[in-house]
């Protein structure tokens, strides 16, 4: 089997490969579109956290329990999970420019310009830096850039030669589709993938105008919520 990256709706994705199988910000409970829901993750190696926003945190408490999965996110989130249970064992806080090799691949983290908090069970607290990943699994390289404006570092990110691109479009607390198309053009992946749009009145955003608008070297696949495609 290849490596296959699965929309799981808003901004969650997972990455599967022949050797392991991870998810990034699993927002399944209260989403509509959501394909998926905790049961459904028996066996995961690890789940990545870009910050600590309901609509990206909501089932990670409760996949990490069920599963033991590795858990890779900032040091705020880290302080939440533990007090929920989550094995501290399980939990590696990484912080922006930092990359490290898992069993599972390499994680790079990136900024991401975006303001935060921790928002669980009716409560809010502190956030730490919100961030995005460059995951490296099985050669590919995908950057999740988890919620974020579009800023000048960027640029930095086409060195790195990223084949997928997940990018947020729905605009109000991110980038809108104008924008998102500016950093598929700064980035320059092989391919773009736009998430984080539609789910909620306020952020939404239509996914062809936005390919339009995408440089023509630059290829976008809608992913509708559960479908996956092959790396
Ligand atoms: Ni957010
Ligand atoms: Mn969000």
């Amino acid at each position: 089997m290849a490596t296959q990256l699965q929309f799981l709706g808003h901004a969650s994705f997972k990455i599967q490969s022949d050797y392991s199988s991870l998810v990034i910000d699993p927002f399944f409970t209260g989403n509509p579109y959501a394909c998926c829901t905790v049961d459904d993750f028996i066996a995961l190696d690890a789940m990545l956290l870009t910050h600590g926003h309901f609509d990206h945190l909501r089932d990670a408490v409760a996949i990490a329990r069920q599963t033991e999965c590795a858990v890779i996110c900032n040091d705020k989130v880290a302080e939440y999970l533990k007090s929920q249970g989550v094995n501290p064992e399980t939990i590696t806080v990484m912080k922006s420019g930092e990359s490290r090799n898992f069993l599972f691949g390499k994680v790079t983290v990136v900024p991401a310009v975006h303001t935060s908090s921790i928002q669980a069970d009716g409560q809010e607290l502190p956030d730490g830096d919100p961030c995005g990943y460059v995951i490296e699994v099985d050669k590919h390289k995908v950057y999740h850039a988890g919620d974020t404006m579009l800023f000048e570092g960027m640029k930095e990110l086409r060195s790195m030669a990223i084949d997928i691109a997940l990018l947020p479009i729905g605009g109000t607390y991110t980038m809108n589709a104008d924008e998102a198309a500016r950093a598929a053009e700064m980035i320059h992946p092989r391919e773009v993938i736009p998430m984080h749009y539609n789910t909620f009145p306020n952020i939404t955003a239509d996914p062809q105008a936005f390919a339009k608008k995408v440089p023509a070297d630059v290829a976008v696949v809608v992913l509708q919520s559960s479908e996956k495609e092959t790396l």
